[in-house]
């Protein structure tokens, strides 16, 4: 008898999930928001999914200004229209997208290796490409390298840093200005 009851009740579950899902009652649009428990909810999925795999990462020095220039264009090519830059609030991207992109000139994660980690595998069902399987992690520390420093950019400083410089992307040359160390970027 017990038994039938608890076939019942996990027959009813199964028929509730099917319900819910045929008769189209998640709304997956962008522009309606998550309720706040269900937000706070995958939040805290995400930052613990991300502690626990970015354990054991070992970060590289970060403070080599050719590095950090590098990275900078990479960044300035590839994250602008999502995270923005020194000067710019908005962009469309950044506006209408759900959950929305961090303003990256603005906030920075403490730690290095949880960035790494972001960066190079992404975010499922947030828009955060990984950038792993068309990069490889020198320039991905490239980039995180960057990223800490850029909250502290002016819009001028910015520019200068993210200028491609010819040398950039070749190994085959001895860099001539990519090893400069950048206007208010001197190591301390
Ligand atoms: C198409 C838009 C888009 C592009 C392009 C993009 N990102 Fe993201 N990124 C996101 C979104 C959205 C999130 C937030 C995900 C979330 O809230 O779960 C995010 C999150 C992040 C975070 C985590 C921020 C934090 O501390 O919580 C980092 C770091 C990051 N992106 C770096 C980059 C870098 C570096 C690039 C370029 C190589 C890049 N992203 C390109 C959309 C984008």
């Amino acid at each position: 008898m017990q038994k039938k009851i608890v076939i019942g009740i996990a027959a009813a579950v199964v028929l509730g999930a099917v319900l819910f899902v045929y008769a189209g009652i998640f709304n997956v649009a962008a522009d309606e928001h998550h309720s706040k428990p269900f937000y706070a909810l995958m939040e805290t999925v995400r930052e613990r999914s991300i502690a626990v795999r970015s354990r054991g990462i070992l970060v590289p020095p970060l403070d080599d200004s050719a590095m950090i220039s590098s990275g900078g264009a990479d960044y300035n090519e590839m994250c602008t229209g999502c995270h923005l830059r020194p000067g710019i609030q908005e962009s469309e991207l950044s506006a209408a997208m759900y959950p929305q992109p961090p303003n990256l000139s603005q906030i920075r994660r403490k730690d290095p290796a949880q960035t790494f980690w972001i960066i190079k595998h992404g975010i499922k069902m947030s828009g955060m490409p990984a950038w792993g399987p068309t990069h490889d992690d020198q320039r991905m520390w490239a980039m995180v390298a960057f990223l800490q420093r850029l909250p502290e950019l002016t819009p001028e400083q910015y520019q200068i840093l993210t200028a491609r410089t010819d040398d950039d992307m070749d190994d085959h040359e001895e860099p001539s200005n990519g090893s400069k160390p950048m206007p208010g970027m001197e190591h301390k």
